[in-house]
């Protein structure tokens, strides 16, 4: 298969410390490549070196053909990015910030105008053309950014975050221009905290203290992740609750999803001892990628404790 996004062992030091630690993924094209971490895990600097801004340490890349380390200038042009703090003129209108990325990106002066409306269309900005930039509020911001970003149609586009800080209407309606335009055929990368957007990516991968430690479609991860059978209980002070619960031997995993405790354990017989135990009601549930997350960072932690 051919790969738009191709890393081999790719990893970025400063001085003596490790942000991302031999990393190696592909992406195919027309995909939504979900990429997620806990914070400082290494997400924004490897968008960065995919981006041509940062030059890897060590190892390698390609990113539409073109290689990482030898030819990042070429990359630059080609791709879509919206930085985690992304950069839109706030002194500028709706309108006049897309005419400058269109002009910045090299889109031919013919086509700028049509270009311009198109940005304005799919960002539900119509009417708003001439408004201050400065004065539009989050998500109309967002999908701004997002325009600016496409302007020249890239094939490949990465997001940093693109929808941290907005209204969860507003995310949805982001999601919704991302996954048209993987229908379309553009590869996409984007980095989110949130567990619904996940959802939609064709493919997640998941990085901890720089290392990739899960990748693979949503279904899959949740399939293969969660050995046992989880249970969710509902009790009274269930935060306090947790570390009893925690100590007992049935018991593999225990933690906290809003009002409710999940409980990890591997037979029936245990899952009776945990009624009783409790006298809670114990229902049986199918594992969510917030409890594959979840799992998978407290694996991590315990490595790093044990080590
Ligand atoms: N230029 C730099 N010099 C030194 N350390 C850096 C530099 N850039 C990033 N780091 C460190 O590398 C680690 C990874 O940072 P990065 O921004 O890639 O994380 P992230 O996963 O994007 O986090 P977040 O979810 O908070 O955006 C962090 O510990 C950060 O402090
Ligand atoms: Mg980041």
């Amino acid at each position: 298969m051919e790969y738009v996004v191709s890393t081999n062992d790719l990893t970025k030091t400063f001085g003596s410390f490790t942000a991302v630690n031999k990393l190696n993924i592909d992406i195919p094209k027309g995909k939504i490549y979900g990429f997620l971490g806990p914070n400082g895990s290494g997400k924004s600097t490897t968008i960065r070196m995919l981006c041509g801004i940062l030059q890897p340490t060590s190892g390698n890349g390609q990113v539409l053909g073109y290689n990482l380390a030898l030819e990042a200038e070429k990359i630059k042009p080609k791709i879509g990015y919206m930085s985690q703090k992304f950069s839109l003129y706030d002194d500028l209108s709706v309108f006049e910030n897309l005419d400058f990325y269109a002009g910045l990106y090299s889109v031919p002066r013919h086509q700028r105008k049509a270009r311009v409306q198109e940005m304005i269309d799919m960002a539900e900005l119509n009417g708003r053309e001439q408004e201050l930039t400065a004065n539009l509020s989050g998500g109309w911001k967002q999908r701004l950014a997002l325009g600016c970003a496409i302007i020249s149609r890239p094939e490949m586009l990465f997001l940093d975050e693109p929808t941290s800080g907005i209204s969860p209407t507003s995310r949805k309606k982001f999601f919704n221009i991302i996954q048209q335009l993987a229908n379309q055929g553009t590869t996409v990368f984007v980095t989110t905290h949130f567990m619904d957007e996940a959802e939609r990516c064709n493919n997640i991968a998941f990085i901890s203290e720089g290392t990739l430690i899960a990748n693979d479609t949503p279904d899959n991860l949740k399939k293969n992740f969660i050995k046992g059978i989880l249970a969710e209980l509902e009790l009274p002070n269930h935060m306090e609750r947790l570390k009893d619960i925690e100590k007992l031997s049935s018991v593999k995993d225990c933690s906290v999803h809003g009002s409710l405790l999940h409980v990890l354990v591997d037979s029936k017989q245990q899952l009776q001892q945990l009624q009783d135990y409790t006298k809670a009601e114990v229902q049986v549930i199918t594992p969510s990628l917030e409890d594959v997350f979840i799992n998978l960072s407290k694996q991590k932690r315990n490595e790093a404790a044990n080590e």
